[in-house]
């Protein structure tokens, strides 16, 4: 496993918002973790990217334990992160907000690939190229997203976790979207996605997790979440 992620407890103040979640994300996958509002999907990513401190449990990134790294240093190992908030530099144009990802010493370890550079990025976002010049508050949503992503490519990850990725994007952009997360995953990065979607996490993933209230309620690949109506009754739908 790239990503294991095994008994997790994460406390805010009083409230043990994390209880025994696991998770984990192969080489090459797309893994999907859903939910509910308010189950822990967030802080299951904060957790492991070491924003948020994790009380006890193991986080093992390529057979090392990263838990309770700082965050700098679990990016250097090669996990991005793409926040809810999707935060990019407003008055900055695309260009530097792209520049502002490149991670120094930090090359891409899987199989000879090429790491992300100006052209490979702009090859899979040329909106992005368009706009290279405007300051990213001039974008629309679903071109911020595509940025925040872009951004978090610049800097090499093996893994990429995104949070709610169309949250809030028109129909059009969401599919742009989810198309170059296909494309991501293609070009053989492994993504661990937070998605309300539920089409989209399914056209995507090949495995999810389904959270509970604060724990890992479910997991199955996509054909068996996809012929248990029961499961996604109990874990999805309102
Ligand atoms: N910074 C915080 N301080 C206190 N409680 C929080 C904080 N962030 C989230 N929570 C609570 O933790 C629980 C899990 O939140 P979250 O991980 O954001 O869920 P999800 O992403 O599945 O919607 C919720 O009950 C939420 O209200
Ligand atoms: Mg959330």
């Amino acid at each position: 496993m790239l990503l294991e992620v095994e008994n997790l407890n994460t406390y805010y103040g009083e409230s043990h918002v994390l209880q025994d979640m696991s998770v984990a994300v192969d080489a090459g996958e797309v893994v999907a973790l859903l939910g509910r509002n308010g189950m822990g999907k967030s802080t299951t990513l904060k957790s492991i990217m070491g924003l948020v401190k994790p009380n006890s449990g193991t986080i093992k990134y390529k057979g090392t334990s990263i838990f309770g790294h700082p965050p700098y240093r679990v990016a250097k190992a090669g996990i991005g992160f793409v926040p809810e908030e999707r935060r990019i530099f407003p008055n900055l144009p695309v260009l530097d907000n792209l520049r502002m990802g490149i991670k120094h010493g930090r090359h891409s370890s899987g199989g000879g690939r090429n790491p992300w550079d100006f052209e490979r990025v702009y090859k899979h976002f040329p909106i992005l190229k368009d706009r290279s010049n405007q300051k990213g508050s001039t974008l629309s949503g679903g071109e911020q997203q595509m940025l925040a992503i872009a951004r978090t490519l610049m800097g090499n990850p093996d893994l990429l976790m995104i949070d709610e990725p169309t949250e809030g994007l028109s129909p059009v952009m969401t599919k742009e979207v989810r198309d170059v997360l296909a494309e991501i995953s293609e070009v053989g990065v492994s993504i661990l996605l937070v998605e309300h979607n539920l089409k989209v996490a399914m056209s995507l993933a090949d495995r999810v997790y389904l959270m509970g209230k604060a724990h890992l309620g479910y997991t199955g690949t996509i054909e068996e979440l996809d012929a248990n109506p029961e499961i996604r009754a109990r874990y999805l739908e309102v």
